[in-house]
């Protein structure tokens, strides 16, 4: 057969590994602990609200930036969580999950030869999205202990040629929740070098003993050069439905929603209206959100820490990190391989958050948005590795 006539940007890409670990875990019947997707059921109220609007027959498309009621009600828990204030007629757009939204912006910022900032290890999709908006990345590595990045290095990254920073925060797969200071020194090097900031705020709710979630945007100088990314995911475990949000200052929202328009022409009519009411729910619906997936942190941690995993335990979203070396592995994928297909539980190799592919290699990636019974069936099988002295 004939080589298909794939064009550059497709052939530099890779089947996700992510995702392909979850055709492994059915393969195997393995629990699946790789890919950041809840075995547990959404709030009933917001999926009555769904079943609502599809009686109401809301079905055809909605306004492309997003529908007004879904604007508006993101207008309103931006003010009180992030301390933002935004026009919901000028400054959001509503997409197709926080994927898409990530893609629009680097799509409506990048020039060639411009380069973006990415921490390493970063969210597997923002380096298909350089690609595919023919972006250069550059890397700064974010470490343990703490996993977060030394400020000088961050600022050796910033040049004339450097057009945005992507920053996950809090982070997949670290779990670092960037300090105030931290994100002080980003607004700093964003304002001296006129580049704006992109921040991908999907685990927003999803943050551990107190810390507060602080939105890059609300730092002085930043809400005129930030993007402020999220989405309905992770907040209400529907990570089906699709629905991705960005604040952004009019100029750029004006730009999003047109590269948008092309791209997807608007995320699910009904699922929007749902989104309305889910962005006004009671405000103690996030702090169980929180408690609940600190408990869940808690279980697999402590479990890890016994069995031999070396880890720090995450004070964001909803992943951890952990050191395989205990068990004498030298090779993340041969070791994610061994757990899935011999012990039958699916974590991600540490490799595929790198693009320097060595500095993961002794670590893999765990996800807890799980039934308690999920993790506890994960850490029985987990069990049975031995720690090599
Ligand atoms: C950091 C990060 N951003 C974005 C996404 C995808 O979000 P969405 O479902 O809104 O497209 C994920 C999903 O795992 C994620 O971890």
């Amino acid at each position: 057969m004939q080589p298909p006539l794939l064009s550059h940007k497709a052939s530099r890409f890779t089947e996700s590994v992510i995702r392909g670990m979850s055709v492994e875990a059915a393969k195997y019947q393995a629990v699946n602990l790789a890919q950041g997707m809840p075995d547990f059921p959404a709030p009933a109220e917001l999926k009555a609200a769904a079943c609502r609007a599809i009686e109401a027959d809301i079905n055809q498309y909605a306004v492309t930036w997003g529908a007004k009621s879904l604007r508006e009600a993101i207008a309103e828990h931006a003010s009180w969580h992030l301390g933002l204030t935004v026009d919901p007629e000028t400054e959001i757009t509503v997409t197709c999950g926080s994927t898409e939204a990530m893609l629009v912006a680097l799509l409506s910022l990048i020039n060639p030869g411009d380069e973006v900032i990415l921490t390493q290890p970063f969210y597997e999709n923002y380096w298909p999205d350089c690609v595919l908006a023919g972006a250069t990345p550059r890397f700064v590595p974010l470490r343990p202990p703490g996993w977060t990045f030394d400020h000088n290095e961050l600022a050796a990254a910033f040049n004339d040629r450097t057009k945005a920073i992507v920053l996950c925060n809090p982070n997949n797969p670290t779990g670092t929740v960037f300090t105030r200071d931290d994100l002080q020194a980003v607004a700093a090097l964003c304002q001296r070098w006129d580049v704006t900031a992109i921040t991908d705020e999907i685990y927003e709710h999803i943050v551990y003993d107190g810390r507060p979630h602080v939105a890059l945007a609300s730092l002085e100088g930043m809400r005129d050069r930030t993007v402020t990314i999220s989405g309905m995911s992770k907040t209400y475990a529907v990570t089906g439905w699709r629905i991705g949000t960005m604040i952004a200052p009019m100029n750029l929202t004006h730009a999003f929603r047109q590269v948008h328009d092309y791209v997807s022409i608007g995320a699910a009519a009904p699922l929007q209206e749902a989104g309305a009411f889910a962005y006004r729910m009671p405000r103690d619906y996030y702090a169980k959100l929180a408690a609940d997936y600190q408990a869940r942190r808690d279980r697999l941690c402590s479990a890890l820490l016994q069995i031999g995993f070396g880890l720090e335990p995450p004070h964001g979203a909803y992943y951890v990190m952990a050191d395989i070396s205990a068990f004498g592995a030298t090779d993340d994928v041969v070791f994610s391989q061994y757990l899935v297909r011999e012990l039958g539980v699916a974590t991600v190799p540490g490799s595929s958050f790198f693009r320097d592919k060595e500095l993961g290699q002794q670590c893999v990636r765990f996800c807890f948005c799980k039934r308690d019974e999920t993790l506890d069936k994960a850490i029985e099988r987990l069990r049975k590795l031995k720690v090599v002295v």
